[in-house]
């Protein structure tokens, strides 16, 4: 009899004989040979056919991405010899259970490494089997693990808020709009203002969520879909949030680092990266103009930054990049944020807002303290436009007992872009969604 066992789990069983189930991901025949790098999802064995097994027509007609049973005893490699694990499965039988196309539709004519990306993403079902995107899948599931187990040592609750929603969060011009029974609704950008309605029965609060953005630019680190981690919490002040940010981050990341199967795939993709440490660098909104203007970075008019400027994309990664270390960009002026942030005490043109930066990414987090005085929020809603009737239940939150509060949102596939070194957040979602692009 054989062992039946999942790929994970090789290094428990050599000198087993096992049985393996799995898709071809290489092939290799040569005379009296054939081997195998098989693969189940959760790991990759070389299997060898020798002799008759080796032979075999079914053997010489086997295709990449067929997949099939194999049964036999997994051997320590001697030094020198190299193969996942260090293993090889000495095959005595194998059984093809679907046999993949050769020739014209063969696997390695549809998905090409190198391939037009954009041919690459209508072959996206196919491309997920590739050792990268595969690794990265598996690195953001660790990810997103390790976020939740940090919230739990936290003591934070996690909620689900809706999808589909009546309100907005940021800005009317990247709102997906929907018919929701004849009624207009949006697509959920943010679910920050269902957050903020959650402390008074939950405390604090966070949520994994889809957010839809309907970004008109092609970036790399724009998506129309993306998974939003979010968090609300009450009764604090700005430099405690900045301090809780800092350890959500360091700690995730030091989690997902310490994972057995995260970990060595970051070291893979990424060798150079180098963990975050406490406290993250500070820098107020003013000063990294000063850092602009004095590196000779210009604005997107070309001239140099002047307070009220949007410091944008490029700008921003420049200076990230050159510094090199994670930053806690803060205290950015009221005009260029949000309607819900909470001013300054101390100078009230700026807000206590912040923007943590990374190197090679640029913003993977935004968040802010909210306004919770009533009257201030509503004049604040009211300048930027909004139906004031359609917030009611986020008013309320003023009007039944307020406090002081606030919160943050970190993009999943930006935190991937720079934990796994990945050029574009579209690497980073499973299908990922972007102008133009809703298939597969
Ligand atoms: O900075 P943003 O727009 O902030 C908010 O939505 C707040 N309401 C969050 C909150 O306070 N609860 O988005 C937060 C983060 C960004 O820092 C970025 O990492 C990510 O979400 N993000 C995107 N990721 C991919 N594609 C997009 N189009 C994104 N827009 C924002
Ligand atoms: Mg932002």
């Amino acid at each position: 009899e054989a062992k039946k066992i999942k790929l994970r789990s090789v290094q428990e069983n050599i000198d087993t004989r096992v049985a393996v189930q799995g898709w071809i991901h290489r092939l290799r025949i040569q005379k009296g040979f054939a081997f195998i790098t098989l693969r189940d999802g959760s790991g990759y064995i070389q299997a060898v056919l020798t002799g008759d097994l080796a032979k075999a027509k079914s053997t010489q007609e086997l295709t990449l991405e067929s997949t099939v049973i194999i049964k036999g005893v997994i051997n320590k490699l001697p030094e020198g010899k190299t193969a996942p694990g260090g293993v090889e499965l000495k095959a005595d039988f194998y059984k093809i259970v679907g046999l993949a196309p050769g020739g014209e539709e063969a696997f390695s004519n549809k998905v090409q490494e190198k391939a037009d990306p954009s041919l690459l993403l209508d072959q996206r079902h196919l491309a997920l089997r590739g050792e990268t995107l595969s690794a990265v899948m598996k690195v953001r599931a660790s990810l997103l693990k390790a976020v939740r187990r940090v919230y739990d040592e936290e003591g934070f609750t996690e909620v689900t808020p809706p999808c589909m929603v009546q309100t907005q969060v940021e800005g009317g011009s990247t709102l997906f709009k929907m018919d929701y029974y004849g009624e207009e609704a949006f697509l959920t950008q943010s679910s920050q203002l269902y957050l903020e309605t959650c402390l008074p029965s939950l405390g604090d609060v966070y949520c994994i969520q889809e957010s839809f953005r309907a970004e008109k630019s092609h970036t790399r680190r724009h998506l129309s879909e993306y998974t939003h981690i979010e968090s609300e919490m009450g009764f604090l002040e700005f430099d405690d949030m900045l301090a809780h940010i800092e350890k959500l981050i360091t700690k995730t990341v030091q989690y997902v680092l310490e994972d057995p199967v995260s970990g060595p795939l970051i070291k893979q993709l990424n060798p150079d990266f180098v963990p975050p440490s406490m406290p993250f660098r500070r820098m107020e909104y003013i000063h990294a103009l000063d850092w602009l203007n004095e590196h000779g970075i210009p604005n997107e008019d070309g001239e140099k930054f002047k307070f009220g400027d949007d410091i944008a994309e490029a700008a921003e990664r420049k200076m990230t990049d050159a510094i090199g270390e994670p930053i806690l960009l803060i205290r950015f002026p009221v005009e260029i944020k949000s309607f819900y942030m909470q001013k300054c005490s101390d100078d009230p043109r700026v807000t206590e807002s912040v923007d943590v930066l990374m190197p090679n990414v640029g913003e993977i987090t935004g968040g802010s303290m909210r306004t919770y005085d009533h009257d201030e929020l509503v004049a604040a809603m009211k300048r930027e436009k909004l139906d004031i009737d359609a917030y009611y239940w986020f008013i309320d939150q003023r009007k039944y007992g307020t406090c002081p509060h606030g919160g943050y949102g970190l993009g999943t596939e930006r935190i991937l872009a720079w934990l796994c070194d990945r050029f574009t957040v579209r690497d980073c979602s499973l299908y990922p969604r972007f102008t133009g692009r809703c298939k597969p």
